[in-house]
């Protein structure tokens, strides 16, 4: 009898467990399939300026991870920045544990240091770039802001990324992107223009009020 119970407990507990496990393999995003790559698929892969051989093709194209999975504040922040290591560790715990390069990833973890990644877009400190406006832009050119491959160009091909626009950052680079939005030129034009004119209506942002204007000297210099 107290045999029976205590087997029925171990078996219920080792349900739970499949079943947590099941549950966990099931949250990952679709597409994946490790235990694939081996060492000498690593050694084939170019090493980049990177401390760990980390390659978006094989992340976001062949695993289908998407970015914002990794680039948690690329929408919500001034700031990007680089993933935390917990979400590599999210899965690196259980995926690919044998591979050379996924076990620096876990010493990192284990010490409790961020990974020193080399920084490759990068745009002068006395710019102002909000990465979450870009992001999160709602406007008649970007209704569903602005895609990460219109500023990085195609990263999820990339197994060392790299600039790929190479007038990237620079000021001209900002005003081509900007000079496309309506009412970024036309606001500062219908200053002197009666109020309700067509040339005002444009300036006005898809809920209602004026954008701000996205050619000032002082929005992007402070
Ligand atoms: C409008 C252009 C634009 C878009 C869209 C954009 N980025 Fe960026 N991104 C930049 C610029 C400019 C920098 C450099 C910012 C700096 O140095 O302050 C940057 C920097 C970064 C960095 C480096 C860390 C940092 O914050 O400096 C990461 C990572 C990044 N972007 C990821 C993304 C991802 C992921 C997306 C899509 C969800 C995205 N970016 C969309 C322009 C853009
Ligand atoms: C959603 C799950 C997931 C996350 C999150 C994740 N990886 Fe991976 N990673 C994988 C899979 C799947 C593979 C391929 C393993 C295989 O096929 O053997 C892989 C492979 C790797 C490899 C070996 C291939 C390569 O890219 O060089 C490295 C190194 C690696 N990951 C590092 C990282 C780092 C660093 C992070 C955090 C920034 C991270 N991973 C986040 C799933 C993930
Ligand atoms: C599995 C996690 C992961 C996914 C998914 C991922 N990235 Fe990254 N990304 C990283 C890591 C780690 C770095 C830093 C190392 C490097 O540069 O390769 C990085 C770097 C970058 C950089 C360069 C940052 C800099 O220093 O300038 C850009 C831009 C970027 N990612 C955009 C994207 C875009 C766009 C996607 C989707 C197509 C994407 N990432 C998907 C983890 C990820
Ligand atoms: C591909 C297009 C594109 C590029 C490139 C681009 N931007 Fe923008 N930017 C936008 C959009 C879209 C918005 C949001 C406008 C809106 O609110 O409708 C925006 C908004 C901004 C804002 C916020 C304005 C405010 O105060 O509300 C700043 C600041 C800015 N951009 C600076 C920059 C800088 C600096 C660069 C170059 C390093 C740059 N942008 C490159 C499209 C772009
Ligand atoms: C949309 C954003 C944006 C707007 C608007 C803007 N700038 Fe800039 N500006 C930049 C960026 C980005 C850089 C850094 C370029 C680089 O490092 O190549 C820059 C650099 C500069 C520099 C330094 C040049 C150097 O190489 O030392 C000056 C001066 C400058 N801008 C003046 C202005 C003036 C004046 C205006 C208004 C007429 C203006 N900017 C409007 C984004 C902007």
């Amino acid at each position: 009898m107290s045999r029976s119970g205590i087997n029925g407990t171990v078996s219920a507990m080792s349900r739970a467990i499949l079943i947590v496990m099941i549950v966990m393999i099931a949250l990952l995003p679709a597409g994946m399939a490790w235990g694939q790559l081996t060492e000498e698929d690593l050694a084939a892969i170019p090493a980049g300026p990177q401390p760990i051989k980390f390659s978006h093709k094989i992340h976001a194209t062949d695993n289908e991870i998407p970015c914002e999975y990794c680039h948690i504040y690329a929408r919500r922040s001034l700031v990007s920045g680089a993933p935390p290591v917990a979400i590599c560790m999210g899965c690196h715990k259980f995926i690919a544990t044998g591979l050379s390069e996924v076990q620096k990833v876990a010493k990192y973890w284990q010490e409790k240091k961020p990974i020193p990644w080399v920084k490759i877009h990068d745009v002068p400190d006395f710019v102002r770039f909000p990465h979450f406006r870009h992001v999160r832009a709602q406007n008649e050119v970007f209704p569903n802001g602005v895609p990460c491959q219109t500023c990085h160009g195609p990263i999820e091909t990339m197994h060392v990324v790299e600039k790929f626009y190479p007038d990237f950052g620079e000021m001209g680079w900002c005003l081509d992107c900007h000079l496309t939005i309506p009412g970024s030129i036309e606001r500062k034009m219908a200053i002197p223009v009666k109020a309700g004119s067509s040339v005002l209506k444009n300036a006005k942002g898809p809920k209602g009020y004026h954008r701000p204007n996205l050619t000032d000297c002082l929005t992007c210099h402070k």
